[in-house]
């Protein structure tokens, strides 16, 4: 059994394969020319993705030494995600399916990442509590198996891998913030300043624009404005900034964990490429003795494989597709989070 996995839904292109339920390829182009623009710009995400996927998918093929007859099931990003960019990977997966007479599942891009930790060679144990970390999302859930996705709590406000890009930006660092917020962050040799955490309704949800508040209300009352930061300060800041970002997420994973049996722990998305989320999570799961599956770095941001196996999943699960005339199917027969 041959997967063909491809996700366009942002600004990595990436297609993958998956033989006889190993992963023999999964090659990821990022766009990063958008650094230039401070952030990703639409159209042009969804050009590159046109450019490069037909290589892609024919580099995988080489990979993978199969021919296109020989893949057996297609799977594709079908959303959330940029409409133009998502449109390019699905309308290239559905007609590859559709002309090779193949079955196509479209999937769900954050069903993808949660059960991206299934990628690793230890792997979580249903039932588990999973964060969703990522530029777009930030969600806690509980996932009892493939298709009981239960969501506990959400963000109100922005998403954790957009604060990360949003502080990052005002500091001077760029566009991905995450990374750039992270590295400056070693260079911290002072103490923190703590950045209140907010408390929410639902004990499950997240808020991070306070946080984006009380760090510009610091920099505007300790040097008038963001430009006059001294540069030996960025790495007080940037480490202040993603100690409070991570213990908010940190805080509501516990309390999670007080209230639900569960037999693991997972952490998926971009932003759980995060060491000191990593690390805290790790250490949040020896405290309550939970196994915890992060995956590895290739597989935290966005990836064809992680698409690639949640549609292999949904499909020995006995979901179909029906080929119609609507560019995107409905994602309601597709998706489990609930
Ligand atoms: O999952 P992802 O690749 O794309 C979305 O589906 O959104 O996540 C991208 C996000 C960006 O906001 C980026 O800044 C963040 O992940 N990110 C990080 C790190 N690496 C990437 N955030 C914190 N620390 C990192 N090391
Ligand atoms: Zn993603």
């Amino acid at each position: 059994m041959n997967v063909l996995g491809i996700e366009s839904s942002c600004d990595e292109t990436s297609v993958a394969i998956i033989s006889n339920g190993k992963l023999v390829s999964n090659l990821i182009s990022s766009q990063d020319f958008h650094t230039q623009y401070g952030g990703v710009v639409p159209e042009l995400s969804s050009r590159a993705h046109l450019q490069i996927v037909l290589p892609l998918v024919k580099q995988s093929l080489e990979r993978a030494g199969i021919s296109a007859g020989q893949i057996d099931l297609v799977c594709a990003t079908a959303g959330p995600g940029l409409i133009g960019a998502l449109l390019v990977g699905l309308s290239f997966a559905k007609g590859f399916a559709y002309t090779r007479r193949k079955p196509f599942i479209p999937v769900n891009h954050i069903e993808g990442h949660i059960f991206s930790g299934f990628l690793m060679e230890e792997k979580p144990e249903f039932p588990y509590l999973c964060l969703v970390v990522s530029g777009g999302h930030t969600l806690l859930l509980l996932v009892e198996s493939d298709t009981e996705i239960k969501k506990l709590g959400t963000t109100i406000d922005d998403a954790a891998g957009e604060a990360f890009d949003k502080i990052s930006k005002l500091l001077g660092f760029g566009y991905p913030g995450g990374p750039k917020i992270q590295e400056a962050a070693l260079d911290q040799r002072t103490d923190f300043t703590e950045f209140p955490v907010a408390q929410c309704k639902n004990p499950y949800d997240f808020s991070f624009s306070g946080l984006k508040t009380s760090v510009l209300r610091f920099i505007q009352k300790e040097y008038g404005e963001p430009s006059k930061i001294p540069s030996e300060h960025l790495p007080l800041i940037a480490s202040s900034f993603q100690y409070s970002a991570v213990r908010a997420l940190i805080s509501k994973l516990e309390k999670a964990l007080q209230n639900y049996p569960v037999k693991s722990i997972s952490l998926v998305g971009g932003v759980a490429a995060n060491k000191l989320l990593r690390d805290e999570c790790s250490k949040l799961s020896i405290r309550y003795k939970k196994k915890f599956i992060v995956p590895s770095l290739e597989f935290c941001g966005d990836n064809g494989a992680m698409i690639a196996y949640r549609g292999l999943r949904l499909h020995e699960n006995g979901i179909k597709y029906t080929f119609d005339f609507n560019a995107f199917p409905s994602l309601s027969d597709h998706t489990f989070i609930k």
